[in-house]
């Protein structure tokens, strides 16, 4: 490490709390598409793309230029006080995508915490009810009510109660894992059935206001339900009239080679969150939904001083032609293609790996110390992800035990930077064997 990057890091540690957590030391310089260059120079392929937001590639001249120009007219003048058209035209646009032949209503915020909370606020609101049913292995931010939907403990909750009351968990469909001990497919996806039984032994329907679940659990550990589980879990709240939230916050933007990755299980939620990739890199969420639900609260008890501002509406826009207009979402299936093929001849290869899920380009690895025990291999994970950094490779783990490794690299890689990365992967996975 240079001297330039000692300083750096001490500078941090001094002035900065721990709380804040680097998941790698590296202070960057420039980054563009895939690639990352470090102040000492270092380059590094991006397979994390800063937790998943950089799905059109770090600086995308579009989103580049869109920024520059929104900001040569206005910065801010908070759309409660005056309104500009970009998000208008951007609630319109999200409208027409988010399945559902049903009118739609569109809000902004700005993470995916913030539009996790106004989601829940509008389904409070909309039903009179107050109960949340969320998911174990959930993930949906940081903020007392988002942190209290999320499910580990250690780091997010630890010491970090009272909780937020009404939300009730229940087991999800990790069918690596699976919570009933059953076998998929001959399960029937009985976990999305258990909502009933849960009805009986935690909160009535009567009382619930929502049921929240990620499409495929992110911080979870990519965990991907199988396709009969959420049009049944959708069938069941509808029959007791429960919106569904689907958060997107991870998954979505094209993540997993579809728009909203609820696209690949068919069905039409009441609402959606999503941020992240929505809008390249800039801070926006946004919160989709039936409009009848959507109009619920009264004027006034929506809202933020800087949300949907006016820069990341204009990012967001860019998104959408990069995604839909320049091809970016076709290039992502053919992106999951490729890394699933791959991935499934490392798993061949390497008995640690246990599992390989997701849906195109969004992919776990789940590493296991033995394919029977499924014994998670927590110190391994971490020793790959720091041998892969060395090798000039930025990847990230995930997961109850961290012991999943996933792909969020930017869908614009070039052959060669992807390649570059697998094969940085592989030779990993070799010399973590070696140990
Ligand atoms: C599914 C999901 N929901 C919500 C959040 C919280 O988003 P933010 O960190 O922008 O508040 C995240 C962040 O990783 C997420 O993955």
């Amino acid at each position: 490490m240079s001297q330039l990057s000692k300083q750096l890091l001490e500078r941090r540690k001094k002035n900065i709390p721990q709380g804040p957590f680097n998941t790698t030391p590296a202070f960057i310089k420039e980054a563009k598409g895939a690639c990352m260059v470090d102040v000492e120079g270092k380059k590094f392929i991006d397979f994390a793309g800063g937790i998943g937001v950089n799905n059109v590639g770090h600086s995308h001249p579009k989103v580049v230029r869109a920024i520059k120009d929104q900001a040569d007219s206005f910065i801010h003048t908070c759309f409660h006080v005056a309104m500009y058209e970009s998000y208008v035209e951007l609630a319109e646009k999200l409208n027409a995508l988010a399945p559902g032949d049903f009118q739609k209503m569109t809000m902004f915020a700005n993470s995916g915490a913030e539009a996790v909370e106004n989601a829940v606020k509008i389904c409070r609101y909309a039903t009179k009810r107050s109960g949340i049913i969320c998911f174990d292995n959930a993930f949906h931010g940081r903020t007392q009510l988002a942190m209290s939907l999320t499910s580990k403990i250690k780091p997010y909750k630890l010491n970090f109660g009272p909780f937020v009351p009404e939300i009730y968990r229940m087991p999800y469909a990790y069918c690596y894992r699976c919570p009933f001990n059953l076998e998929y497919p001959s399960c029937d996806a009985a976990c999305a059935d258990y909502l009933e039984d849960f009805f009986i032994t935690n909160v009535a329907p009567e009382n619930t206001a929502a049921v929240i679940a990620e499409p495929i659990q992110g911080e979870g550990g990519f965990i991907t339900p199988p396709p009969e589980y959420f049009p049944k879990l959708q069938k069941i709240c509808a029959k007791y009239e429960i919106p569904l939230i689907i958060d997107e916050v991870q998954a979505g933007a094209g993540r997993t080679g579809k728009f909203f990755a609820i696209e690949h299980w068919g069905i039409e939620p009441d609402i959606i969150t999503i941020a992240k990739s929505f809008a390249g890199g800039m801070p926006l969420s946004a919160v989709t939904g039936k409009a009848m639900l959507m109009e619920a609260p009264h004027i006034g008890g929506l809202g933020g001083t800087y949300s949907g501002n006016p820069l990341s509406c204009k990012a967001a826009l860019a998104v959408l032609e990069i995604l839909f207009e320049d091809g970016l979402l076709k290039t992502a299936q053919s992106l999951g293609e490729t890394l699933l093929e791959k991935f499934i001849s490392f798993q061949k290869e390497h008995e640690i790996i246990g599992d390989v899920r997701g849906k195109g380009p969004m992919l776990g690895l789940e590493l296991v110390r033995d394919r029977h025990t499924k014994e998670p291999a927590v110190k391994e994970a971490k020793k790959l992800v720091e041998l892969c950094y060395e090798k000039g490779l930025i990847i990230l783990s995930c997961g109850n035990y961290g012991n999943v490794i996933r792909t969020l690299m930017p869908l614009v890689i070039t052959k060669e930077e992807l390649d570059k990365g697998l094969s940085i992967l592989e030779e990993s996975f070799h010399e973590l064997e070696r140990q």
